[in-house]
């Protein structure tokens, strides 16, 4: 492995094994480990023929004349010659089959506020924002920014981009003016969908006004759409003649129909940006058919949806994992799900256990971040909870340590659901590695196995197989990536490079056990993970040295106990410039203002100078043992050993 690690050394002797109970069993879809073996097989001996079966369980305006197209690696095609529709396949699909007035979405919102919304009533919504962006001038192919609370409208706009052909971009929430600009810029947004705010832990978030600071002076920006959280929760924002426009108002005016386009298999669905090794955030391509393919097929697979369950996933649609598993895999399976604003401690840390209990909810997906703070605020807030409706569980994010992986499965599970702990990415689109619930024995902190037509492998840097390296994935799959927005150099460079083009590389280090279960272990590059949270080193250390004083920075990960990893910045001033608290606040500032406050270091320490090799490259190892308060081994590679001490000291005197 390129890199060391040292996130998840507690798991290497984890060897408690838990399978599915009989009853699960037997009505799984895929039920015992005899099926899931002879299916994974089957998909992948004969992929075109396992993939065309599954996507013949959904509707095409044309099927395809081919499931893969490789003649030009890495832009594969998948399902070339087809023709489909997203928010067809979402919506208008299950009104057809009957399900129209079955409940798509338990919205509930975090000052108690809810809404129901029927598959049909869905719809309605979705054409007639649909018809909004079709009378604002919006064609098949423009960009829209969606920048929104977790409220209904969210998952409405992304199902109307889809509906007209329209790409979206959402932007989660939490992200600062500045990324707005990024973002709209990089993609050259032609309208922000946005709200006048959202609630977080009792506050209001002033959604509009950060947009309006993030798209000032953006030409390519034509109009801004602003949903009114509520009627009875105004928030003061001032709305620009000929650009703003109030959501409400302009889907009164519109016709309640609107037929879906029938899009062509590679055309673009959506942009989501995502952290890299660079400063810049990608701008990762996912295009219409293999997407909707494989979101459909792993949410029914890895959730084992049936008809009669209540979903319920924590993330926030800003994310992938509220694209694939909120809104595409999920309304595609037609089940009920719930949807929920706010933060997991307001008003108290039970609301989540409410919320099961209320609903009756019967799946749950959350993140291991999550799990270790429900823990921390104790089991007291599980008392007189009803949570006997659950019979499955998730985590994504990281990996789960199992500490938090035991309390989940005996807390919330009482040891009768399976746990399915899914490795994936905003590159893959859905699910990679993951057990399947009716089939996987699982092991606490383990991915386990691969999903159909999933083929990983663990390889050193020049490509042979090994126990312990990095993790690779050797044939293409329908929800992969199709690009880098803008970028196909960058593209080939960055997830097909490693092995000379012929695997896709993840950035991952993983290990293989006796059993054939796949580990994670964690990054092998510069990206840290901080509550599921994916930054970038280069992003924060780009920002620092945008301050006037600053020389130069290295931002390292370290192990944090609830948000899995925190980062701690090492900081050098520019001679002679004195460096005390006021620095380190306009330093947090500018995180704040350039990135999102949930990109905050744990600590910034400041130094004259940084480790470094003769070659002048920053040893990040050394950066990360210091912060981690370890012993300090070999430094006679260093150009200049007494920097190492003099920061060490530093930090543990702090
Ligand atoms: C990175 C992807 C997948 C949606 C949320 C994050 C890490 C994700 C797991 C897991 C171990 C995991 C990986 C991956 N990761 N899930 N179950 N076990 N690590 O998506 O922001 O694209 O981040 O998250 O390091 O590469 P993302």
């Amino acid at each position: 492995m390129t890199t060391d690690n040292t996130s998840m050394e507690s798991v290497s002797h984890e060897d408690r094994l838990f399978p599915p109970t009989a009853a699960f069993v037997k009505d799984a879809h895929i039920s015992g480990v005899e099926a899931y073996k002879n299916l994974y097989t089957k998909s992948i001996e004969d992929p075109e023929a396992f993939w065309s079966e599954a996507a013949d369980e959904l509707h095409w305006f044309k099927k395809w004349d081919s499931v893969l197209d490789r003649s030009d690696a890495p832009f594969y095609k998948w399902f070339d010659g087809s023709r489909t529709n997203l928010s067809y396949n979402c919506l208008d699909r299950h009104i057809e089959e009957g399900r129209g007035d079955k409940t798509a979405i338990h919205w509930e919102g975090e000052p108690g506020d809810s809404r129901d919304l029927s598959y049909k009533q869905l719809h309605l919504e979705v054409c007639r924002l649909s018809n909004v962006l079709k009378a604002r001038g919006v064609s098949k192919g423009d960009r829209i920014a969606i920048y929104l609370p977790m409220v209904p409208e969210l998952a409405i706009a992304v199902l109307a981009c889809a509906r007209i052909g329209a790409v979206h971009s959402v932007i989660f929430a939490g992200f600062s003016a500045d990324s707005i600009r990024d973002r709209v810029l990089d993609s050259e947004t032609r309208m922000v969908i946005t709200s006048d705010g959202g609630y977080r832990r009792g506050k209001m978030l002033k959604l509009k006004n950060i947009v309006d600071e993030g798209v000032d002076g953006c030409a390519c920006v034509k109009d801004v759409i602003v949903v009114k959280r509520g009627e009875d929760h105004p928030v003061d924002c001032t709305m620009q003649e000929g650009r703003d426009h109030w959501y409400h108002e302009l889907v009164s005016q519109v016709g309640d129909e609107c037929t879906a386009e029938e899009m062509e298999a590679e055309d673009l669905l959506f942009l989501l940006y995502t952290s890299g090794t660079t400063g810049k955030p990608k701008g990762i391509m996912h295009t219409t058919a293999g997407y909707q393919v494989y979101s459909y097929l792993t949410s029914k697979y890895v959730f084992d949806l049936k008809g009669d369950d209540v979903y319920w996933c924590t993330a926030d649609v800003g994310w992938i994992t509220g694209h694939t598993y909120i809104v595409y895999g999920i309304l595609q399976n037609g089940v009920s799900q719930v949807m929920y604003e706010g933060a997991p401690n307001h008003p108290n840390e039970g609301r989540f256990w409410e919320i099961i209990e209320k609903y009756k909810v019967s799946i749950f997906y959350t993140a291991p971040t999550a799990i270790r703070a429900f823990m921390k605020w104790g089991d007291k807030w599980l008392n007189n909870k009803d949570l006997s409706s659950l019979r499955l569980l998730g985590t994504v994010g990281e990996a789960i340590n199992p500490e938090a992986w035991i309390w989940y499965h005996k807390m919330i599970g009482g040891e009768r659901c399976p746990i399915v702990d899914t490795w994936w990415q905003t590159e893959t689109g859905g699910h990679m590695l993951t057990p399947l619930p009716g089939a996987t024995a699982t092991k606490p902190g383990c991915a386990t196995v691969p999903f159909f037509g999933i083929k990983p492998a663990i390889l050193s840097d020049d490509g042979s197989d090994v126990e312990a390296g990095i993790l690779a994935i050797k044939e293409p799959w329908p929800g992969m990536l199709r690009g880098i927005y803008g970028d196909p150099q960058r593209y080939k460079d960055t997830y097909w490079c490693k092995w000379d083009g012929r695997y896709y590389f993840p950035g991952d280090g993983a290990r293989v056990d006796a059993d054939g279960y796949i580990w994670i272990l964690g990054r092998v590059d510069d990206v840290v993970n901080v509550s599921g949270h994916r930054i970038g080193t280069a992003e924060l250390e780009s920002v620092f040295v945008e301050h006037k004083d600053v020389a130069e920075s290295a931002v390292v990960g370290i192990p944090h106990e609830i948000k899995g990893q925190g980062l701690v910045a090492f900081v050098t001033v520019i001679d002679g410039r004195d460096y005390d608290d006021q620095l380190r606040k306009e330093l947090v500032a500018m995180i704040d203002k350039s990135i999102g406050k949930f990109a905050r270091p744990e600590r910034v320490l400041f130094s004259s100078d940084l480790p470094k090799t003769r070659s002048g490259k920053i040893m990040r190892r050394l950066l990360r043992d210091i912060a981690e308060g370890k012993e300090l081994g070999n430094v006679t590679t260093l150009a200049d050993p007494s920097v190492v001490e003099s920061l060490q000291k530093q930090y543990q005197q702090e």
